[in-house]
């Protein structure tokens, strides 16, 4: 067994935090506060390839591991969690679909300038629309309807929580065409957002990842030619659930990262702030807490570099996935808390930047499958 990182991997994490550091830390605050979506640092990313860094550099990709794309995430979600939900469904959600099941055609026209990140001198990023207002977590229950015609599909429904939703170009979306076959009679398109009759709701106003812009979108009889249809016919569904487990890792290594910010602004701080004579890090209140958040951190990330490790070495992922998502979100929530609470009256204020930490994490806790559905994953594949 080896933990060591190589020497690509440690080039990758550099320049994460580098990036973040320099590109994202300035105005977060501001933009969390006014829901300004960090379009910038998204290009920033294209320029950097973290926008399909999986991807084969045959389709426009950097052709980096999942670990690089664990540590890229971690490093990005310590600052910035409104930037890396933004990467994390274009490489996971969307590019990764794509190259693993589309067709050449459509790996050529979609893939290549989504991994790219960038089509003519824009942003050009995907997103992911599998929900509903009636079909969340019960992901099968699907109401949007993709009627085959001739050679091509009608569209109409909604869906509900997109990420990406307005500053997408590419929508993938799951629609069910067969409702007497259940979910084998579900297909997945890919939808360009410009498409006649594709309409964006007005923004979420969210608790956390307030940067991220988060969309209700409708289709009106929507017309898609049957070449966008992903997979053979009634593949969606499963998709859909394939395509989200490498989606965890990524929601997962989010997570690492919340917390391993709040950590490492909790240590700083608990070294200068004083009390009774001493920094606070000498109270032991104070180092078990510290001491506490390290080792959730650190078996955070033993749990993601594993669900990684399995995905690039070509192993059944869906469990470690599930296990890394549902323990680090727990983790993310507990030591954001817990770092407010080591800063005092400081942590209750935006300047040091805990309590949007705080606030960011609750959504790992809820999307790409809550940690109820995890505990299923879970719970099914250790007792099957
Ligand atoms: N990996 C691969 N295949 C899976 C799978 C997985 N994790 N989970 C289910 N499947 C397959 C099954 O094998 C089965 O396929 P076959 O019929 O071909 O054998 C099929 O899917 C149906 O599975 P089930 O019978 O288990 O279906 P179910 O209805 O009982 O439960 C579920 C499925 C696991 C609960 C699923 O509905 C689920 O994961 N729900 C959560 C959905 C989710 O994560 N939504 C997040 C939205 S996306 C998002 O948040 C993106 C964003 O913008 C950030």
């Amino acid at each position: 067994m080896d933990f060591k990182l190589t020497e690509e991997q440690l080039m990758i994490q550099q320049a994460a935090r580098e990036f973040a550091h320099q590109q994202c830390l300035p105005g977060v605050i501001e933009r969390d506060e006014n829901q300004i979506v960090p379009k910038d640092q998204l290009k920033q990313l294209a320029n950097l390839g973290f926008l399909g860094m999986m991807t084969d550099p045959a389709y426009g990709g950097a052709g980096m591991d999942s670990v690089s794309y664990v540590l890229a995430m971690e490093e990005i979600s310590k600052v910035d969690s409104s930037v890396s939900v933004a990467m994390s469904v274009n490489n996971s959600l969307v590019c990764w679909g794509l190259e693993q099941y589309g067709t050449e055609a459509q790996k050529q026209k979609y893939l290549i300038p989504l991994a790219q990140g960038m089509k003519d001198g824009e942003l050009y990023i995907g997103a992911f629309l599998l929900s509903e207002p009636e079909a969340g977590s019960d992901a099968t229950h699907q109401h949007t309807s993709a009627v085959k015609e001739g050679d091509h599909y009608i569209i109409n429904g909604v869906k509900n929580w997109i990420t990406n939703g307005s500053t997408a170009s590419v929508y993938l979306v799951i629609a069910q065409t067969d409702y007497t076959k259940g979910h084998k009679g579900i297909n997945a398109f890919i939808v360009e957002k410009n498409t006649p009759g594709v309409s964006v709701g007005a923004k979420e106003n969210k608790m956390g990842i307030r940067g991220s812009d988060t969309h209700a979108v409708s289709f009106m009889d929507v017309k898609v030619a049957a070449e966008n249809r992903i997979g053979e016919e009634g593949f969606g569904f499963n998709f859909a659930m394939k395509t989200l487990n490498g989606g965890r890792i990524g929601i997962a290594a989010q997570a690492l990262g919340i917390a391993s910010g709040a950590y490492e602004l909790a240590l700083a701080y608990s070294k200068e702030r004083k009390t009774f004579g001493k920094p606070i890090h000498e109270h032991q209140a104070i180092q078990f807490k510290l001491a506490e958040m390290a080792t959730k951190i650190e078996t955070a990330r033993l749990l993601c570099f594993k669900a990684a490790w399995e995905k690039d070495n070509h192993l059944d992922y869906t469990t470690t996935a599930a296990m890394a998502k549902l323990y680090a979100s727990d983790v993310a929530m507990w030591v954001t808390v817990e770092a407010v609470q080591v800063h005092g009256g400081y942590g209750f204020v935006k300047e040091y930047h805990v309590e949007r930490l705080m606030r960011d994490a609750k959504i790992t806790q809820i999307y790409e499958g809550t940690s109820e559905i995890q505990k299923m994953v879970i719970g099914r594949s250790i007792t099957r």
